[in-house]
């Protein structure tokens, strides 16, 4: 084969063939006779031309063949995982993974960053004191082993789809990352290779989403879902909301408060609501739904395990939160009843505020980000707080402050908060 062949066939609406897609990932993750400019043009074509199940199934399984696939050997637990496809407070892992396992079964995540208005589970966990992302498979394994741990949260290794890892860069950068079959064989073929036996995803959807609308997040899932089965990785998904932020908090440090409250029996309804809905899942899918994670969550059971796994991986489950240098609030310009609070706004708050990165590798300031006082539903009057805004870089006050305004739609009438739409997908 060669790239420009390859490419050509694509971009004229050919079905590649399995030899075609494998040379294909192989020769470019290797850098060798595929060029960044040529894998730019194939993955355009992709996006334009689309792919077909065979053909998406078979990208995926190069990716995965392009590194290590984890395994778990002589662990008696059945393993299952969940992925978010990412949203605006989506803080779930912190409290369903402890949860998971304090119900009997083994997770072993990998997780990744915040990037753009979207948080990501580690910088969370990272606000933690002495909390480490970067395990040694063996760790990951001994966590697993543990009957008193169970999970482990912690970053892919630099082996792990090696090809997704430059694909995905490369994508970023050529407007080619909104395609579904690309999109779907990224996220799936690192799951696969993480090694775990089942796995729950939490597609989201709405204003705060990759995806906008219900029928491409549908779309998503289901070629996500077809993907697991077709490499073995018993999989269904969820769609869930995300047109307004998820819980009272947006941000690493606040968002692991949150998640704790709910641990210990508190926090959000819709948090508590979304965590219960995904632990269902997760244990219908390793067979274990005999057991009921509300009890598990009201024995506390959870919280402990949470406080052994933040232990396991270095923190200090004790030591106080990282806080910001700065507050100020966000008050409500006119009286009326909160109809909407728009996730996106705020998560660009939040990611401005200095809670996300603007570049892959900066830092995130643990302590930044919004809290949100006002629910939909609420009544509230001018000069009430809907917002606490939380920064050590004030400068961005002003242009949070525009957003968290905006995000919120003053009306006349009392409207429900909306309960996340679920749908399970088989
Ligand atoms: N997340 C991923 O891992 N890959 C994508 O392509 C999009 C979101």
């Amino acid at each position: 084969f060669d790239a420009v062949s390859v490419v050509v066939a694509k971009r004229d609406g050919a079905e590649l063939s399995t030899a075609q897609i494998d040379w294909i990932v192989d020769a470019y993750t290797r850098g060798d006779r595929v060029a960044d400019e040529q894998m730019a043009a194939l993955a355009m074509a992709i996006c334009l031309r689309g792919m077909t199940r065979r053909e998406t199934a078979d990208w995926t399984a190069a990716m995965v063949r392009s590194g290590t696939r984890l395994d778990f050997p002589g662990l008696t637990r059945p393993t299952v995982d969940k992925h978010s496809t990412g949203g605006v407070g989506d803080k779930i892992t912190l409290p369903l993974a402890p949860l998971v396992a304090a119900c009997g079964a083994a997770v072993p995540q990998l997780s990744g960053r915040g990037l753009g208005h979207t948080g990501g589970t580690l910088d969370k966990l990272e606000s933690l004191a002495g909390w480490r992302a970067d395990l040694t498979v063996d760790r990951m394994r001994a966590a697993l082993a543990d009957p008193g741990v169970g999970a482990v949260v912690a970053a892919a290794t630099e082996d792990l789809a090696p090809a997704d890892r430059k694909l995905y860069a490369l994508r970023d950068v050529t407007g080619t990352v909104e395609s579904i079959p690309l999109i779907a064989s990224s996220i799936m073929s690192k799951k696969i290779a993480e090694g775990t036996g089942a796995l729950v995803l939490d597609v989201k959807v709405g204003s705060g989403a990759f995806m906008k609308t219900a029928d491409a997040a549908r779309e998503l899932a289901v070629a996500m879902v077809e993907l697991g089965a077709d490499a073995g990785v018993a999989t269904s998904a969820l769609l869930t909301d995300m047109s307004t932020p998820l819980g009272a908090t947006v941000g690493n440090a606040l968002e692991v408060r949150e998640s704790c409250e709910v641990l210990e029996g508190g926090g959000p309804a819709d948090v508590v609501e979304l965590t219960l809905a995904l632990a269902r899942e997760m244990l219908a899918a390793a067979g274990l739904d005999a057991v009921d994670p509300a009890d598990v969550l009201r024995s506390g059971a959870a919280y402990d395990r949470w406080r052994a796994m933040v232990r396991f991986q270095g923190g200090d489950p004790d030591a106080p939160l990282p806080t910001a240098r700065h507050t100020d609030i966000v008050t409500a310009d006119a009286d009326g009843v909160v109809t909407a609070i728009d996730a996106l706004p705020v998560g660009l708050a939040a990611w401005r505020l200095g809670a996300g990165r603007e570049r892959q590798g900066d830092p995130v300031q643990a302590g930044a980000g919004v809290e949100i006082h006002a629910a939909i539903g609420d009544a509230v009057r001018r000069g009430d707080t809907l917002f606490t805004m939380h920064t050590d870089t004030p400068e961005y006050f002003d242009a949070a402050r525009e957003r968290l305004t905006a995000a919120v739609t003053l009306g006349a009438h009392t409207s429900e908060r909306r309960a996340p739409e679920r749908r399970a997908l088989v």
